[in-house]
């Protein structure tokens, strides 16, 4: 993942044993590298308030049940420009479907919370945090490189949300990317 510039801590929420170098780990375990273990289910992250220059959350937000409630404290912990950093398995990962992951996520998940994409606009009640995205990829599974994955991958990233009206489960996407930048 990028690296976020500027002061401010940076932080890895469910850094797990894979923690972004230079940040501050965080996960329920204690494990190689976490620094403060913490459950973060109920949206509480142990940091001040607009303190943080960057949130790292990699295939994390699919073991909450309220993933909202920790965006919200994303929020809240993040500097005024600051940037939050999302990996999180599309639905069509056959791997996402597992008694740890709790909630699942499409590519256009995360537009409700940006006041410019047309989710944003037509549900701008939905949430009083607001981010805007700043790059989104939707990542399909490159395991078999059959010619119509890389044809696949092209209008996944041209039309995601054609590709996964139409050819999500003949080609599935292994992961989302998101960064956004938190509007405060
Ligand atoms: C799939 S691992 C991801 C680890 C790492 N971020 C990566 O990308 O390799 C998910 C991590 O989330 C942590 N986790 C799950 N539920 C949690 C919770 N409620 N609070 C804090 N950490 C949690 C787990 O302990 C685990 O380390």
């Amino acid at each position: 993942m990028k690296s976020a510039a500027g002061p401010g801590v940076c932080v890895d929420l469910g850094c797990g044993k894979n923690k972004q170098p230079g940040c501050f780990g965080v996960d329920a375990v204690l494990l190689d590298g976490v620094d403060v273990v913490g459950d973060l289910s109920r949206g509480n992250i142990p940091f001040r308030t607009s303190s943080v220059r960057g949130v790292y959350c990699s295939h994390f937000l699919e073991h909450l049940e309220d993933p909202g409630a920790l965006l919200k404290e994303i929020h809240r912990v993040l500097v005024p420009g600051g940037r939050l950093f999302l990996r999180v398995p599309h639905y069509s990962n056959y791997a996402g479907f597992n008694p740890a992951h709790r909630s699942f996520f499409g590519q256009n998940f995360f537009d409700i919370y940006d006041p410019d994409t047309d989710l944003g606009k037509r549900f701008d009640y939905f949430s009083d945090e607001k981010f805007r995205i700043v790059n989104k990829e939707l990542r399909l599974f490159k395991t078999w490189k059959l010619p119509y994955t890389y044809l696949l991958q092209w209008l996944a990233s041209w039309k995601p949300a054609a590709y996964e009206c139409h050819f999500a489960f003949l080609s599935p996407a292994e992961e989302i990317y998101v960064e956004m930048e938190v509007l405060k």
